[in-house]
């Protein structure tokens, strides 16, 4: 079950840690810790296997592969022995990941997008692609009235200037190609209704938004215990410094704003309400890779009495991003293979903003991590039976 994995941002720090990873992992160097499709309740024969997959994709960047894992490993994020021992794979992936393709319309690059992943689906007999945006956080998109329809969108992609982000465009390139598109950022990807029907009409599966892997993962914990306890969260307030290139994107107004947008979701949409407070993203060169989050939450118990909780995570961005990479692309390309078509609501777990909505009388998904782990098992099993 050969599978690509084709990145769009495949030079930046998540990338180049699931090919690591994943490379590690397949010579038997290093245990799939992180992997949670590796768990004994999620393991499942319909999943490509770990060492299945093949990996590909687009970048401007031009830092080769084996220099960036070096780079990685002299910031701590994955370990020098592993970088040494996998240098052959990663030599043999470099070619793989592109330039990005540019045009004079945007439908020309689409397809020259297309091209590129059609090659390399060829190149090395894969069963199916899936296409992962790990590219560079994007601010949000000014409106277009071809967001809204898959023809007029076509349309509108002809004519110069530029219709969709380049989130958007690799999703577009994705379905018409009949691959399946996984975004792992908070840019808007394939949260377009008009994608939304090409993905239906492609019969291609997608999966998003934003990979949640720190204190949105906590937050996502702790929130549903504060409401199952009835104890009244009136503010949490979260402070996130970190570095390397998504810490420095996030610098940018208008990608920090669509970041701190999609962490403070979970709040409003497990609690019911939304407590007073902020999250704050905040550029520190110099811890690199390893983020800190403080938060501190204020709540009322019993007859109103005031109380307070804090807590400090510290955690290696990539380390905990490229193993959830690696699980989206074997689940989503085995929901591809059963014959799933549309947003694969059931992969919340592993997102921020996942796609299907706030919970509520007229469904959606739920935020709180034990029911969005519930909902995965059930799918994995579902998968199984297809
Ligand atoms: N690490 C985490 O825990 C985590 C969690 C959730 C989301 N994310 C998101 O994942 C993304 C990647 O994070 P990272 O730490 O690897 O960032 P990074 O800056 O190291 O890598 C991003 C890469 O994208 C490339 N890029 C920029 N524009 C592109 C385009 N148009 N097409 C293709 N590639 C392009 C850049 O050249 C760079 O190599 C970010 O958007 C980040 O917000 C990361």
């Amino acid at each position: 079950m050969a599978t690509g994995v084709w990145l769009a941002g495949g030079r930046g720090s998540v990338a180049v840690t699931s090919i690591v990873g994943a490379a590690a992992i397949r010579a038997g160097l290093a245990d799939p810790t992180g992997c949670v499709t590796e768990l004994e309740q999620l393991r499942s024969p319909a999943l490509p296997a770990l060492g299945d997959l093949v990996f590909g994709g687009h970048d401007p960047a031009t830092t080769r592969l084996c220099k960036k894992a070096e780079a990685l490993a002299a910031a701590g994020v994955v370990p020098a022995r592993l970088v040494e021992a996998v240098r052959d794979e990663l030599a043999a992936v470099e070619p793989e990941i592109r330039p990005v393709p540019v045009a004079a319309t945007q439908l020309e690059s689409a397809a020259l997008i297309a091209e590129d992943i059609a090659a390399f689906r060829f190149r090395h007999s894969l069963e199916r692609v899936v296409v992962v945006n790990v590219s560079s956080t994007e601010a949000a998109p000014a409106p277009h009235p071809a967001h809204a329809d898959a023809d007029a969108l076509r349309q509108a992609l002809g004519e110069p200037g530029a219709v969709l982000p380049p989130s958007s465009l690799y999703a577009y390139a994705a379905f018409v190609s009949g691959c399946s598109y996984i975004d792992f950022t908070p840019s808007t990807g394939a949260r377009l209704p008009a994608l939304d029907a090409l993905a239906h009409r492609h019969a291609v599966p997608y999966a998003g938004h934003d990979g949640k892997t720190g204190e949105t993962l906590v937050k996502s914990v702790l929130a549903p215990m504060f409401a199952m306890r009835n104890l009244r969260v009136r503010t949490w307030s979260g402070t996130n410094l970190l570095g390397g290139g998504d810490g420095a994107n996030l610098a940018d107004p208008g990608a920090n704003a669509a970041k701190a947008t999609s962490k403070q979701r979970v709040l409003g949409e497990t609690l019911g309400y939304e407590p007073q407070g902020n999250t704050r993203i905040e550029y520190v060169d110099d811890i690199g890779d390893f983020k800190t989050a403080w938060d501190l939450i204020t709540f009322s118990g019993f007859l109103g009495t005031s109380m307070r909780m804090e807590f400090t995570w510290h955690g290696c961005d990539s380390a905990l991003a490229a193993p959830l990479v690696l699980d989206l692309a074997r689940l989503t390309a085995a929901a591809h293979r059963s014959g799933r078509s549309g947003p694969l609501t059931e992969l919340a777990f592993f997102f921020k903003d996942p796609l299907g909505g706030a919970p509520g009388p007229a469904g959606g998904v739920p935020h709180a991590l034990a029911e969005q782990w519930a909902m995965l098992a059930s799918f994995v099993r579902g998968l199984a039976d297809a």
